[in-house]
């Protein structure tokens, strides 16, 4: 074959491979001002000092996909995002440039990173930011269920009088000691293992299942390892769950495990609410085979009390995905995040992030990237001419102001398109997506972690 054929079939194999493939990462800087867009948030003035010389900052604060602005579905190269928006496959072929997308928090079941990597987008996400607080509010929710507090502070705001030992122990009727029981631990991940140091100070026996983890972690940190999930259940008057949630764990607490779990046992949540079946969790609760049960996280989030198969289910403690949250949790993750996307700008991707989750999938997915760069889409690497201003800009699905389409949708304090802001400098105790501001007051909070 004379050479040129030869090329031009080489050419068409690799026009046939990257046909509805984004081209994989090509090494070299971006565009020296490529849009980066917060999606499912508005507040950038933590973002904005880490990025505002290498990038333009725009906040969608949308829900999903259809509420993003195609401006910036056509154009952002970097996505920072919390957990309120989820990006499944035909969220990510929307978005025509991206290369990066940055959860500010840990768990990441929000984005098929599967999906990512198919596309040429790597996914990373701010692992230790909020693991001391996760691990704090799980051993408060755990004493919780043995001491009762929660209860008895609400008997006593009913107005009961707890003076003689028989009122007391109607209020505190349940209350239990701690030492010799047994927690188990599902995931001894970062979270996990932090409870587990805990609940080993409280005189708790630690035990855990974690089939992903290497031989040794037990002795390094002396607990039990159990080899199946139903060893861990039959011995645990406690189960508390610290797995990520993943394609394998859905519902892993139903009602087949449940009856797996101690008669009376109770039950904590604060990794991902898909890992339990509520309904099923619902009547264990009601038929008393599990003791008390303490959730953080739900099936449907925001939660509420008055809907689903929760709601009358009784001894049951319930928080609205916040055990990550402080102030100081909140701001180093969004930090890192920004830090993240800066990495990403500046340098190579995968190889210059440094918590890329997808970078197997994307090394696989990109076994053709080695071809010369000029057989593939030319927009990357700084092709695409980015017409945003630096700053910080807010676009929302109704229109953009400065391209003369309607204002509908537009976020309250989202500025026109073509108006750059001033760098805005990081004040110590920015209200932080976590914490209602006035702005936000009327909208839920997005469960970050
Ligand atoms: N409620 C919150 O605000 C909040 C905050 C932080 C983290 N989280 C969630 O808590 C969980 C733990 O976070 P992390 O940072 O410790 O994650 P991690 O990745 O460090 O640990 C997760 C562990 O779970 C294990 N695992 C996965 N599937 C399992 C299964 N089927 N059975 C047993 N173990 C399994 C993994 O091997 C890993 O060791 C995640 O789901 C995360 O999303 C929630």
């Amino acid at each position: 074959m004379a050479l040129m054929d030869k090329h031009k079939v080489k050419r068409q194999r690799l026009d046939r491979i990257c046909e509805g493939i984004r081209p994989p990462i090509l090494n070299g800087p971006m565009h020296p001002r490529p849009l980066v867009a917060l999606l499912d948030g508005r507040d950038c003035t933590v973002e904005m000092p880490i990025l505002k010389d290498v990038a333009t900052v725009a906040f969608c604060d949308a829900q999903s996909t259809q509420e993003i602005h195609e401006k910036v579905l056509n154009e952002a190269v970097a996505a920072l995002l919390y957990h309120t928006i989820t990006l499944s496959r035909d969220d990510l072929e929307k978005f025509k440039g991206l290369r990066v997308i940055v959860r500010i928090g840990s768990g990441f079941d929000n984005v098929d990173v599967k999906a990512a990597a198919e596309l040429g987008i790597a996914v990373c996400n701010v692992p230790a930011a909020s693991v001391e607080e996760t691990a704090d509010t799980s051993m408060c929710l755990i004493l919780n269920l043995y001491r009762r507090v929660t209860w008895m502070h609400q008997a006593l705001r009913e107005g009961t009088r707890a003076t003689s030992v028989e009122q007391i122990r109607e209020v505190a009727g349940g209350a239990a000691r701690i030492r010799g029981e047994t927690l188990g631990i599902i995931g001894l991940g970062r979270v996990g293992q932090a409870v587990a140091l805990r609940a080993k100070a409280f005189g708790f026996g630690v035990i855990f299942y974690d089939p992903y983890l290497a031989e040794g972690v037990e002795r390094s940190l002396g607990l039990q390892r159990m080899a199946t999930l139903q060893d861990l259940l039959i011995h645990s008057d406690c189960v508390s769950l610290h797995c990520s949630l993943n394609e394998h764990n859905h519902h892993l607490i139903n009602d087949f495990t449940i009856k797996q779990m101690r008669q009376g046992a109770f039950l904590v949540n604060t990794a991902r609410g898909g890992l339990v079946d509520e309904k099923a969790l619902a009547q264990a609760l009601k038929e008393g085979r599990i003791r008390g049960a303490a959730l953080d996280v739900h099936e449907t989030e925001p939660f509420s009390f008055s809907q689903g198969p929760l709601k009358d289910a009784p001894n049951l403690i319930c928080t609205p995905h916040t055990s990550w949250y402080s102030e100081q949790a909140s701001i180093e993750a969004r930090e890192e995040a920004a830090r993240e996307v800066r990495r990403a700008i500046t340098g190579r991707i995968p190889d210059s992030l440094k918590n890329c989750v997808n970078k197997e999938y994307l090394m696989a997915a990109s076994q053709w990237s080695s071809m010369e760069a000029a057989t593939v889409h030319s927009e990357l690497n700084g092709a695409t001419a980015y017409r945003f201003p630096a700053g910080l800009i807010g676009v929302a699905p109704g229109g953009l102001p400065g391209a003369g389409a309607g204002v509908e949708g537009m976020v309250t304090g989202a500025l026109p398109l073509a108006h750059a802001i001033a760098p805005v400098s990081h004040p110590p105790h920015t209200p932080s997506p976590g914490q209602p501001s006035k702005a936000e007051a009327d909208r839920d909070v997005p469960s970050d972690q």
